[in-house]
């Protein structure tokens, strides 16, 4: 049976990075075999487009979405889809809508045009469950601050493309309601992944 995919999606410090594992190590705990990755990233080629586009100069907003899309078809192709094949689950820190959020909507580019670029990439292989962590930008920001590593090129440019991504994710909910899901990522952290784990408890 083919598996499962979840991506987890949000603003920078919305706290995906720690739920991800999270729910990997429980779906784990639960028999199931997962592989996590985290985009851009994941294969040697993404994690040298990310070392790019995160901790390089400018980049016009085309060459960026087109990097993070061309890190993706790599990702899909060398990790994702034989995984899933094999019958393993995917927890993904980021896939094909943050593009959607962050280039389409925040950077303007159009969420449809963004999507036309990926699809071809991503080639029919979408998350069955797309969690969105859905905090205030300004409480994310807040925590990122207080993490240890520096802020990468995109956190640089602060609240207000922040926001826009947040009211990017909400269209998106809104598109795909049946794909694409608010998690509210107030409270700890064991609240917040009860409901991401009930959210993935519809998957199973
Ligand atoms: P991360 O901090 O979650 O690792 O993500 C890196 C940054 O890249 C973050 O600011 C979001 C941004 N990003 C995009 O703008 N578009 C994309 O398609 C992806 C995957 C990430």
């Amino acid at each position: 049976m083919r598996g499962r995919f979840v991506a987890l999606e949000g603003v920078d410090g919305s706290g995906k990075t720690t739920h991800a594992a999270m729910l990997a190590d429980a779906l784990r705990a639960g028999g199931r075999e997962v592989v996590a990755v985290r985009e851009p990233g994941g294969t040697a080629l993404g994690e040298g487009v990310r070392a790019l586009l995160l901790d390089g100069g400018d980049l016009s907003p085309w060459t960026e979405a087109l990097l993070f899309a061309a890190a993706r078809a790599q990702l899909v192709q060398e990790v994702i889809r034989p995984a899933l094949a094999a019958g393993r689950w995917v927890v993904a820190d980021r896939f094909v809508h943050s593009s959607l959020a962050y280039q389409g909507a925040a950077r303007g580019l159009g969420v449809d045009a963004v999507w036309a670029v990926n699809a071809p990439g991503v080639d029919g292989c979408l998350p069955d469950l797309v969690a969105v962590l859905d905090i205030d930008p300004a409480e994310a920001a807040a925590r990122g601050r207080g993490r240890r590593r520096a802020a990468d090129r995109i956190e640089r440019e602060g609240e207000a493309l922040q926001r826009a991504v947040a009211a990017g994710y909400l269209a998106l909910i809104e598109r795909e309601p049946q794909r694409v899901v608010a998690v509210p990522a107030h409270g700890s952290t064991a609240e917040v992944h009860e409901r991401l784990m009930a959210a993935v408890g519809a998957l199973a």
